[in-house]
């Protein structure tokens, strides 16, 4: 059965900038720090390949096809390595965590993380996820009559389901902490240069030196996370019956030497799991404040069903339409906007020269965005995700694709549905004031101010 009659869910095409019509390599290595999405070549459209040329000899190649997609990812994946400019850029807060690693020292640590996000260890993760939304609702709930930053509480609200669904820990005063240092970095210091991509890997940058504070202030509040952890138990897998969590495995398996590689496992995760969860739920909402007839169908799908922390797994297959929101949202607003690799060796891919060295970019934000495979694809409409074949995986790669695919997928988007199913059969929301919401990309895709919404308890 249809949740929604079709024709209700009218639709509107949020505001983005326009892709570039030419495109050098000063403006587009430039606009990694200012905003990418406006300087994405149009002819990523149409072509299957789009070379840059760069000084010095080298190339940047943007391949924009499902088939380049296809290779780089998965075909050829071991010629396709850790680009130079995001072990600077993410080095500071990754360290040699799971997402910077390449080779054999990628599988193992991929092994020892993958028995943490099993479909068995879901429903564990879903509690977690139920209680951080109720108490998120509570929050709002209590704030209502002034308008509210949403950008913050989901900030707020992905921060504790990644510390507690992952580590069991209750951040408390040490969430704001984390949420202000990373935001803080991603705003400033986190945004790439044109010397991160020219300079040879290992050459130092301008940003060196601050992003190397950066990063020893970074580990020690990532190692108070693990002594409050250590003094704290993992009570709550324990009193569910689990033996153990993210942490322990990774104790396990690293052991808990300073300088080893929990800080930095434990540090990866915490940041990969919540800044990208959280600008999904935000631009969701942003997405949801223009559309009151989604927001009904959305709380009357959720009206009959027990969101708790007991019921919310049995409950997660009934949201089809809040999970088929989710997924619009991470097609219209990828928070992994483009996947970035370094060519290790030379070789031809959909008819085009990468020579070894190359710099080369699969842009998430152009392949979401094409008529080639979306039908009128600026519109925000979930219905294509509903009651549908899954897309292409190749077309739509919000969470990458291959071996290196987001060990945190199924999580993040469980999130994200049964957030959403909670908040919208508590509240009606709307923004407050006709000023667009523009996407800004630099290391993920950001708001280019924070608006405020207004929020209207749901009766009935
Ligand atoms: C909506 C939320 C999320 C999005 C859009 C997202 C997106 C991505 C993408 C595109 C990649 C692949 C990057 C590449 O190939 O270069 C990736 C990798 C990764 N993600 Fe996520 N992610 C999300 C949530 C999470 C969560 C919740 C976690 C942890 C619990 C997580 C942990 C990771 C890790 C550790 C990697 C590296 C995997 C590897 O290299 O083997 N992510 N993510």
């Amino acid at each position: 059965m249809s949740i929604v009659a079709p024709g209700t869910l009218a639709h509107h095409a949020p505001p983005v900038p326009a892709l570039a019509e030419r495109v050098g390599w000063l403006k587009l290595l430039g606009a990694f720090r200012r905003n990418t999405l406006e300087a994405f070549p149009r002819a990523c459209l149409d072509a299957p390949a789009v070379t840059i040329p760069l000084p010095g000899g080298g190339r940047m190649v943007l391949l924009s096809t499902p088939a380049g997609a296809r290779h780089v990812l998965l075909t050829a994946t071991h010629d396709f390595v850790r680009l130079p400019a995001g072990r600077r850029v993410i080095g500071p807060i990754a360290g040699r965590g799971l997402v910077l690693a390449d080779g054999e020292a990628w599988r193992h640590q991929r092994r020892v993380l993958a028995p943490a996000f099993t479909p068995r260890t879901l429903p564990l993760m879903l509690r977690f996820v139920a209680r951080s939304a109720e108490e998120s609702c509570r929050r709002l709930e209590e704030g209502l009559g002034a308008p509210a930053d949403l950008r913050g509480e989901m900030q707020r609200v992905a921060l504790d389901i990644a510390t507690t669904s992952m580590f069991s820990l209750e951040t408390g005063p040490l969430g704001a902490e984390i949420r202000a240092l990373i935001s803080g970095y991603l705003d400033r210091l986190g945004r790439p240069t044109v010397a991160d991509f020219l300079l040879p890997p290992g050459w130092p940058t301008p940003s060196s030196p601050r992003r190397a504070l950066f990063r020893r202030r970074w580990l020690r509040l990532v190692r108070t996370v693990l002594e409050a952890r250590r003094e704290q138990g993992a009570q709550g897998q324990e009193a569910q019956g689990a033996p153990r969590d993210l942490f322990d495995l990774l104790i396990e398996a690293h052991g808990d030497a300073p300088g080893g590689l929990l800080a930095d496992e434990v540090g990866t995760l915490i940041v990969a799991g919540h800044e990208t969860t959280a600008s999904t739920l935000f631009w969701a909402c942003t997405l949801l404040a223009r559309e009151p007839a989604v927001q009904d169908a959305l709380a009357a799908e959720a009206m009959g069903l027990d969101l708790s922390e007991e019921g919310a797994a049995a409950a997660l297959p009934h949201l089809r339409l809040a999970k088929s929101v989710a997924q619009e949202t991470l097609r219209l607003y990828p928070p992994v906007y483009v996947i970035a690799r370094r060519a290790a060796r030379a070789s031809v891919v959909e008819g085009t020269e990468i020579p070894a060295g190359s710099i080369v970019m699969i842009p998430t934000w152009v392949l979401h965005r094409n008529t080639r495979w979306w039908d009128r694809p600026e519109t925000f409409d979930p219905r294509r995700f509903l009651d549908r074949p899954e897309p292409d995986r190749f077309v739509y790669l919000p969470f990458g694709a291959g071996p290196r695919i987001c060990i945190g997928a199924q999580l993040a988007l469980s999130e994200a549905t049964l957030v959403l199913a909670r908040l919208m059969r508590a509240f009606r929301l709307s923004l407050d004031g006709d000023r667009p919401v523009l996407p800004v990309a630099t290391t993920t895709v950001r708001p280019d101010h924070v608006p405020r919404f207004l929020l209207e308890r749901r009766v009935g």
